[in-house]
């Protein structure tokens, strides 16, 4: 049984007008690494109560979301994206919750998508049938969809809201015909639950143009009841799908992939496995996340954010919010996957459903 917690949102001052200016070299963290991939979640707010994400026993009727004034409006993303940009961000991707529950989506997309980053969502596919258009419309670049199970009880009881499978496939094939492909989708395996589907999973989408994508259950947030025995190893998997449809090893598409690839040998499309677990990938992390209230936090694992909003709500112009964002970024040190041992996995720590995933 989850605990009953509430999530903690610790924050810390950003560096402000202490902060050296940032003089436009390469900016790196304490590890060498480049920030690239800004991951904005735009909604606490989710329609799903996942059973590893948000467990339906602490995010209950009395869970206290983020209130309207505290969340960050289009306008306060669309210009701290634009200041990211400037210091070296490639890669946007919109997360939550569910995004797409956050009003008007699509205009925000607009007014992101002319900055140039690669633009991408995350989204859990419950409306994207209403949406996937408008998105393409509005200049999303391509999509992520998390379907866990194509075996309804096995998905119903994952998402917990009694939500059907279908409906996520018609979404997938919405987003398909309005113009996004490859779609992503994300698959998070976890021992006796859904692991009895990973090879009918392949066999699904073989040869859908889609690209499935196999997560270790991860410890983050305090709230799901993580143990060691319910993850099982990407590479294990690998090994079961290769037993019915053999499988080959391709490059990463760029340094600090997240998903680790894998081809079949009959031609018929591409694997991905994200071994946060087994193999951490924090060497080559260049993730920076912004939470839905505009805390900046440097780990999917942190135990603190830095409170951004202030400092964008009290004036600051943009060149003193970069400064800041720089000197955050030159002290990171984060590492968690690395150094992840049983005792690390019961510390407290944000949700993703609020930092984003
Ligand atoms: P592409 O741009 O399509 O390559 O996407 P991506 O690799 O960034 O994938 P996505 O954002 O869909 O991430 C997939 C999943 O990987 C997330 O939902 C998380 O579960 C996990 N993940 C992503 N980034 C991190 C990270 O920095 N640390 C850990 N531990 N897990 C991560
Ligand atoms: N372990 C692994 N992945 C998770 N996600 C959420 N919670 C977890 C967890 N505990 C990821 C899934 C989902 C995305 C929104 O967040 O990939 O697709
Ligand atoms: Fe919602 Fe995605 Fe978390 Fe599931 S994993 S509860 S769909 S935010
Ligand atoms: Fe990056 Fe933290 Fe994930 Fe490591 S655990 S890959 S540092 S977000």
């Amino acid at each position: 049984m989850p605990q009953k917690v509430i999530s903690i949102r610790p924050q810390s001052r950003m560096p402000g007008t202490k902060a050296p200016r940032y003089d436009g070299s390469q900016l790196a963290d304490t590890r060498g690494r480049p920030m690239r991939d800004l991951r904005i979640s735009v909604t606490d707010r989710c329609n799903f109560r996942c059973t590893y994400c948000m467990p339906r026993e602490v995010f209950d009727a009395d869970y206290k979301f983020l209130p309207h004034e505290a969340i960050l409006s289009f306008e306060e993303i669309a210009r701290l994206a634009g200041i990211f940009i400037g210091l070296g961000v490639k890669k946007i991707r919109l997360t939550g919750g569910e995004p797409l529950l956050r009003k008007g989506l699509p205009d925000l997309v607009a007014m992101l998508a002319p900055l140039g980053a690669d633009l991408t969502l995350t989204t859990n596919g419950s409306t994207l049938v209403k949406h996937a258009q408008a998105l393409k419309d509005a200049g999303l670049d391509r999509l992520t969809v998390s379907l866990d199970s194509l075996d309804e009880a096995t998905f119903r009881a994952m998402n917990d809201a009694d939500f059907p499978v279908e409906k996520v496939l018609d979404g997938i094939a919405a987003a398909a015909d309005s113009g996004f492909s490859p779609v992503k989708i994300n698959m998070v395996v976890k021992r006796g639950v859904n692991d009895q589907q990973i090879v009918e999973a392949a066999r699904h989408w073989r040869d859908s143009g889609h690209i499935l994508r196999f997560i270790e259950f991860m410890d983050v947030g305090s709230t799901n009841g993580w143990r060691m025995d319910d993850v099982i190893p990407s590479a294990e998997v690998v090994r079961r799908i290769s037993e019915a449809f053999p499988l080959e090893p391709v490059e990463a598409n760029y340094a600090g992939e997240v998903a680790g690839r894998w081809r079949y040998k009959d031609g018929a499309g591409e694997i991905g496995v994200i071994s946060s677990v087994t193999q951490a990938f924090c060497a080559d992390c260049n993730r920076m996340r912004l939470s839905t209230e505009g805390s900046l936090y440097t780990c999917l694992f942190a135990q603190q954010g830095h409170d951004l909003k202030s400092l964008l709500r009290g004036g600051a112009d943009d060149d003193a919010i970069r400064d800041s964002i720089a000197a955050v970024w030159r002290l990171r040190d984060d590492r968690y996957s690395e150094l992840r041992t049983a005792e690390t996995a019961k510390k407290p720590k944000v949700e993703m459903s609020y930092i984003g995933g």
